[in-house]
């Protein structure tokens, strides 16, 4: 009898040869599944599950857990102890789930769902109590993160309305908030593969896969996130939810299939779908059986061809008569007993065939989740370019955990698969909502993380409120400045600078120029020729070493008239005596255009007697130390200057220079009669602002945070430049470097380790920063930079850095647009007009290389003086050519003065 049972079902008895193929299949499937381009057409989905690491006994606290997909529906309280301990305590309670629920209105669905965690909660006295809830769904769910996951179609025996393609947390939170007393948090979504995969590695650190087969079956693993084109970054793992119950929905198993399998699938919820799944799974197999059956009593192989309505009534064949059919001693009783049931009228034979029915049918069962778990594991182990895999496989399901053989039949044929893999199988005898409760452990504390580094980017965000105080202010600083009596005290210097005017195109003629003060250091040679606003420049960039910088004040000038020998030398010049423009970007008193006392180094410059010292004079002795060329020095310029009269030689609206670069800077043309330091009412002149100074008095600390001062601190001039620090590129990485040393502390960022690398100073160029932050890179490229920076970090760093940078150079272009509205305003004000058209030249390298500096400096000044319209123009040949006019205009005085 058997032997034609064999003959009969032939084509379900798969033989290791057919089992090593299906397994190759099984792995081209999950190539695809991962691939970006590929993974729209691949039946085996491959979901990324946002878990990222199996638990360490670090997860603790309470937690609310419901699991819904499998036979039962189960609300439970989850209890995870303190560190250490490993110790969990649960509570559950079971709700029925009939069909008009299932498979009737989503919305209604859902609503059922919050009823019972509402009873539940209700019935454990946890009302009122906030609860992060882990939700067990095991339905082929899209992730983008842990807290949501859009359905991407009903399995099994669900097929509620309404939900296919929409984020079920959503839908679970909607139906919760009827419930004004509870309470509740949906912190993660998880799968009941990734349940029962968590569950047991909380137990065995090596459990590294979880499987189901019970209703429907299903398998997930951890996977190499270099492999996982769908989610971003490349370290460390990620949990994929293989869904492979679709295996096959593309043709790829039709010769495995039978034609009960078809028939199957063509009486189910879903034909077409989870054709692996309807060969496997609980759901299915006893309807298998059946169908079986059915055929061979009409064929007159078993029942004398006798049938019973029952046998012609679908379902009434379950997986537990098969388990139960092949139970090792009562098996055959059993058997007999169920046709009985059924109105059969078994013989002795016919109870021997049908047994082996099932055996063939539940083999196959086992034979088939093998070959796709062999898939897996050799996948694991490929991964881990290991010759041995030593690995746990956690497992759950009804059908693995009821049906007699089942367990021990599967384990077999993997091993003999694989036999290169010592495989554990673990029964998660606790269920998957144990697992669940760890995933949402750890993103209840990433929540609480998150909250902490909220708290940290909120002190960098100005309201228009405080922007609108800082721009009166500044506003207010400007006029000290300007008046006598209260400039002395002034944080704001408002320099005059002896610039009366703009080009007007008669200048002409050959030019040096330096460039002292920004981020390089400059000579040029300018020739203007008049009439046709036409400028040719050549020059040549040199180092000032750091020892230079802060060294002596001989040495510095020194070291500049070396450089300007070898550029004269380099241009053939040599003897040539010409004027020179001194391009100086730090606060200079002047008493004329060719003289300037330095009242204080900044940014990165502390030589040594300098301060209170007329640069000119100590360019004009190093040159005599020298004794090998003359210069004739005719003007002093500050760079913003120099900007401005770059720009102003093309737009001669351009009134405003702006610097926002190593340092932060202002110039503008002011009346003569606001300006009480310098005698005469008539016309304009030049005011180098040095609103760097801004807040020197105190009058900003409301919005300075820890860092800046941390950042002041650290700096060579603490306590002054207070404004310039919190603006621009020499301070702004630093700021960044602050925060982050300060969230690492906090054990936020950098697994809480503070590397050499974040103890040095200077790391964070404005050009680091400026590549962070564009929107043009991918998270793996930050890490990337970080890691040049050797700074070693993970994703997860990565962004948060980026979010750090943002904030802190958002505020700055804030700032500095509140500052330049505070002078565009002033300048429209004491003009009396209605509108105010003006341009300002800006150069510096935070404006040119940032990618949103200017975008958000440009908007706030539209915000804050909506009465200005201001026209932002970049300067391209920097401030040496600006200089460069002002000496031709200063040598024509002279000339004329002197005749
Ligand atoms: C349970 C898990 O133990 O097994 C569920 O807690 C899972 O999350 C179920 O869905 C799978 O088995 P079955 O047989 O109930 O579908
Ligand atoms: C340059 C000017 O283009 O920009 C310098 O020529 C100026 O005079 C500098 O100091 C400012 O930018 P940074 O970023 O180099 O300080
Ligand atoms: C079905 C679901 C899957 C689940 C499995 C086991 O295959 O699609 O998400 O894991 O059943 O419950
Ligand atoms: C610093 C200097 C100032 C200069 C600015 C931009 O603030 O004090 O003079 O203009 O940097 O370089």
């Amino acid at each position: 009898m058997c032997t034609e049972v064999d003959r009969f079902l032939y084509h379900m008895r798969l033989s290791d040869e057919t089992l090593l193929d299906i397994m190759a299949r099984f792995q081209a499937e999950m190539q695809k599944g991962l691939g970006k381009d590929t993974n729209p057409t691949a039946s085996v989905k491959m979901l990324p599950t946002f878990v990222r690491a199996i638990p360490d006994g670090s997860e603790n606290g309470e937690f609310l857990s419901l699991d819904l997909g499998g036979s039962k529906f189960r609300v439970l309280k989850v209890q995870v102890s303190e560190e250490g301990k490993r110790n969990v305590q649960m509570e559950s309670q079971f709700y029925p789930t009939p069909n008009e629920i299932i498979r009737g209105n989503g919305i209604e669905l859902f609503e059922y769902v919050a009823d019972c965690l509402a009873d539940f909660m209700n019935t454990k006295g946890l009302k009122h109590k906030r609860l992060p809830l882990g939700l067990t769904f095991s339905f082929p769910c899209r992730q983008t993160k842990l807290e949501e996951g859009v359905l991407l179609s009903w399995t099994k025996k669900f097929k509620a309305r309404g939900v296919q393609d929409t984020d079920v947390v959503s839908c679970l939170t909607r139906a919760m908030k009827r419930h004004k007393d509870i309470n509740v948090d949906t912190l993660a979504l998880v799968n009941d593969t990734v349940g029962t995969m968590m569950t047991c590695a909380y137990d065995d650190p090596y459990c590294e896969v979880g499987v189901i087969i019970g209703t429907g079956t299903n398998a997930c693993y951890m996977e190499d996130m270099s492999n996982i084109d769908l989610v971003e970054g490349d370290e460390g793992r990620m949990c994929i939810n293989t869904e492979w119950g679709a295996f096959g929905d593309d043709g790829a198993l039709e010769d495995i299939r039978t034609e009960f399998d078809r028939e199957l699938d063509l009486g189910s919820l879903n034909p077409g779908k989870q054709l692996f799944e309807k060969m496997i799974s609980g759901l299915y197999l006893g309807e298998l059986v059946r169908l079986i059956l059915l055929k061979m009593a009409k064929a007159g192989l078993l029942f004398g061809g006798e049938k019973s309505s029952a046998l012609h009534t679908k379902g009434k064949i379950e997986t537990r008569h098969v388990a139960a059919m092949e139970k090792y001693k009562e098996g055959l009783a059993n058997t007999r007993e169920i046709l009985t049931d059924l109105g059969l009228e078994p013989s002795e034979a016919d109870c021997i065939a049908v047994q082996h029915v099932c055996t063939i049918v539940s083999f196959r069962s086992a034979n088939l989740c093998a070959a796709a778990l062999a898939a897996i594991l050799t996948r694991l182990r490929e991964n881990k370019k290991l010759v041995r895999l030593r690995t746990t496989v956690g497992m759950d399901g009804t059908l693995y955990k009821i049906h007699p053989q089942y367990p021990k039949r599967l384990h077999k044929v993997v091993r003999r698969l694989v036999p290169n893999c010592d495989v554990r199988f673990l029964l998660s005898e606790s269920g998957s909502a144990k697992g669940a409760a760890m995933v949402t452990a750890v993103a209840s504390r990433v929540q609480a993380q998150r909250k902490q580094i909220d708290k940290v980017l909120a002190l960098f965000r100005l309201t228009q409120e405080q922007l609108v105080g800082v721009q009166d202010k500044m506003r207010a600083e400007l006029e000290y400045g300007l008046k006598r009596d209260t400039h002395s005290l002034a944080t704001v210097k408002m320099l005059p600078t002896y610039v009366c005017g703009m080009p007007d195109g008669t200048e002409k003629g050959k030019f040096l120029a330096l460039d002292l003060g920004g981020t390089n250091f400059r000579v040029l040679l300018v020739k203007i020729r008049s009439g046709r606003r036409s400028v040719r420049m050549y020059n040549k960039i040199f180092a000032i070493p750091l020892e230079i910088m802060q060294g002596t004040g001989e040495e510095l000038f020194d070291h500049i008239v070396q450089c300007i020998a070898d550029f004269l030398d380099y241009m053939g010049l040599k003897g040539a005596q010409l004027p020179l423009g001194f391009t100086f970007s730090f606060p200079c008193r002047q008493a004329s255009i060719d003289k300037g006392t330095l009242i204080g180094w900044t940014k990165g410059f502390k030589a040594t007697d300098c301060e209170g010292e007329d640069v000119v004079d100590m360019l004009r002795e190093a040159i005599k130390r020298r004794n090998e060329f003359d210069l004739d020095i005719v003007a002093v310029v500050n760079d913003t200057v120099g900007t401005m009269m770059t720009c102003g030689y093309e737009d001669p609206n351009c009134e405003i220079g702006l610097i926002a670069g190593t340092g932060s800077n202002l110039c503008y043309m002011e009346e003569m009669r606001n300006i009480e330091l310098v005698e005469g009412d008539e016309g304009k002149m030049c005011i180098n602002t040095e609103w760097g100074g801004f807040g020197d008095n105190g009058c900003i600390d409301d919005i300075r945070t820890q860092y800046d001062k941390e950042v002041d601190e650290g700096s060579l001039n603490p306590g002054k430049q207070r404004y310039e620090k919190m603006t621009s590129g020499m301070y702004l990485g630093e700021i960044v470097r602050q925060i982050l040393i300060d969230l690492t502390k906090q054990g936020l960022l950098f697994r809480g380790q503070i590397s050499e690398r974040l103890r040095t100073r200077g790391i964070f160029e404005t050009k680091f920063l400026s590549q962070i932050e564009s929107d043009r890179l991918a998270l793996l490229q930050v890490r990337r930079i970080l890691q040049q920076l050797g700074l070693d970090s993970t994703c997860e760093d990565s962004i948060v850095v980026k979010e750090v940078c943002g904030a802190v150079s958002r505020r700055a272009a804030q700032l500095c647009g509140a500052g330049l509205a505070a002078i565009v305003e002033k300048r429209r004000e004491d003009q009396g007009l209605e509108r105010l058209r003006i341009t300002v030249g800006v150069d510096g390298t935070l404006y040119k290389l940032h990618p949103h500096f200017s975008r958000i400096l440009q908007e706030t000044v539209k915000e804050l003086a909506p009465r200005c319209d201001v026209t932002f123009m970049l300067s391209e040949d920097g401030s040496g050519k600006g200089a460069a006019l002002i000496t031709a205009v200063a040598k024509r005085l002279q000339q004329a003065w002197k005749n």
